[in-house]
């Protein structure tokens, strides 16, 4: 794995698989609160990351403390509404969603304000039963701003969405799995080593056709369904020019295990 080429202080990278990239927020007596500089370092990896061909997934994660607790208060208390817009912080996390390597937020504790609008911009989110998630912003008179109040939406449903953001009220892991915001629940002591193994198993699959199925899910959010099913089958199409395609289908036929080469 080729060393991240920025400077960087408050995440830390390992590669704890093959293909495996691991990114971990790391401010873990602030709880991990995402504060303009970390954002922009897990931003900037993700993007140097994606672009390296060795790397098939990606892992986020907390401690077991907090995966983060939300945007970091204490940096925006004292900044006004022109230099909120004008610094281009916020907008600048909406890039994750250009990833095209999959992305797994490993969740354990707290996922709070702008930590669930992280982990909500990851593709899975695999958590500790213990974890808590919730967007309390209300409760220091703002709302999400990192996209809290469309992806939760999505995610669980008007109903549900509008009472959480309405009251701050903090959900249970278990209430954030049975919702469909989560992936997976797992016990406290397996929150890193179950998402290392669903990375491990993504990281398996032939890329190229990982690529194509991730790209043709998340059109789902923004195009009809007729545009949608346009998208997934060209996509479609379009595997069939990889060798990949080949070897899985020859594979199947002769019942051996197929080798994926990403071509
Ligand atoms: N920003 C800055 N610092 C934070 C923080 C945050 N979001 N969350 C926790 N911290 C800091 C605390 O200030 C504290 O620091 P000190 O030791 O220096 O005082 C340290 O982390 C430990 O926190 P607590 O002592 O509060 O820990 P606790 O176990 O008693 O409570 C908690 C945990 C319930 C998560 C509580 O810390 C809390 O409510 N945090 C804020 C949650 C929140 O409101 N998040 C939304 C932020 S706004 C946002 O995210 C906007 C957006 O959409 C982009």
């Amino acid at each position: 794995m080729k060393p991240f080429d920025k400077p960087h202080e408050h995440i830390l990278i390992s590669c704890p698989a093959d293909g495996v990239v691991a990114i971990q927020l790391n401010r873990p007596k602030a709880l991990n609160a995402l504060n303009f500089a970390m954002m922009s370092e897990v931003v900037s990896a993700l993007e140097f990351y994606d672009r390296q061909e060795t790397t098939r997934c990606f892992l986020l994660h907390g401690d077991e403390k907090a995966f983060a607790a939300g945007a970091d208060i204490k940096e925006m208390a004292h900044s006004t509404a022109v230099e909120m817009m004008q610094n281009s912080h916020i907008t600048r996390w909406e890039d994750i969603k250009n990833i095209k390597k999959p992305i797994i937020a490993a969740v354990s504790g707290y996922a709070l304000g702008g930590g669930c609008e992280l982990a909500m911009l990851c593709d899975m989110i695999v958590a500790s039963d213990t974890a808590k998630f919730g967007q309390p912003e209300i409760k220091i008179g703002v709302i999400p701003g990192a996209g809290g109040t469309q992806r939760l939406t999505k995610a669980i449903g008007k109903a549900r969405a509008m009472e959480l953001v309405l009251t701050g009220r903090l959900m249970s892991a278990q209430e954030a799995f049975e919702s469909g915001l989560v992936t997976k629940l797992v016990p406290p002591d397996q929150w890193y080593t179950a998402s290392l193994e669903l990375a491990k198993e993504v990281a398996s699959m032939p890329p190229i056709a990982v690529r194509a199925a991730k790209e043709a899910i998340l059109k789902s959010f923004d195009l009809s369904i007729e545009a949608g099913l346009e998208f997934e089958r060209r996509n479609f199409y379009l595997l069939f020019a990889t060798q990949d395609m080949r070897e899985g289908m020859q594979a199947f036929i002769e019942k051996r295990k197929p080798t994926w080469t990403g071509k």
